[in-house]
């Protein structure tokens, strides 16, 4: 296994969409999948997709011990992998929260998200996932899908004011609020 290099915001393979993979049992995703939680457990954070990686394919991990999460999701989000993920969103719910990104380092935003999905994708294993989630890990599933489409967090956001390094938030009542912990970057 390998710990990978993170592309950051400006990479070309950041604005891509990515390719859907052929074959999600083949050999080279699962050494590709564990290299990437092997990165993720390095680098710490919640999720990870392909792209994050250098990896143009359509591919996420993510995962949340208990620990980390807030009350509606206080049993924690497994370890998943999802190939080849679609999502849609259950209902008009908007919710807005804080978000990091590993490809952008050092920063924060609020971002307005459908508070509730209904995902579907492929395992490694070969069998499919449906989950409909709220909370945190509905918010984590898009964040990280939308790294397949070329889409970052920032480019969800409605109110830039928002936007801050994570360093300066201690000196500003204004965006030092309860939100997801530093580590849960994705
Ligand atoms: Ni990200």
């Amino acid at each position: 296994m390998s710990i990978l290099k993170i592309a950051r915001m400006g990479h070309p393979v950041l604005e891509q969409r990515a390719a859907p993979v052929a074959d999600p049992t083949a050999p080279e995703i699962a050494r590709l999948v564990a290299d990437m939680y092997q990165t993720l457990d390095d680098i710490g954070g919640a999720g990870l997709a392909a792209p994050q990686v250098h990896v143009g394919l359509r591919v996420v991990i993510f995962e949340v011990p208990a620990v980390r999460t807030s009350e509606e999701n206080e049993e924690g989000i497994p370890r998943t992998t999802l190939i080849n993920p679609e999502i849609e969103p259950v209902g008009d719910e908007i919710a807005v929260d804080w978000e990091g990104c590993l490809s952008v380092p050092g920063l924060r935003g609020a971002v307005p998200r459908p508070a509730r999905i209904r995902y579907r994708a492929s395992t490694p294993e070969g069998t499919r996932i449906e989950r409909e989630v709220d909370g945190f890990h509905a918010r984590v599933v898009q964040h990280e899908c939308d790294h397949l489409d070329g889409i970052l967090y920032p480019m969800r956001m409605t109110d830039l004011s928002t936007l801050h390094f994570v360093s300066e938030m201690r000196h500003n009542p204004r965006l030092n609020q309860p939100a997801i912990p530093v580590e849960d970057v994705a």
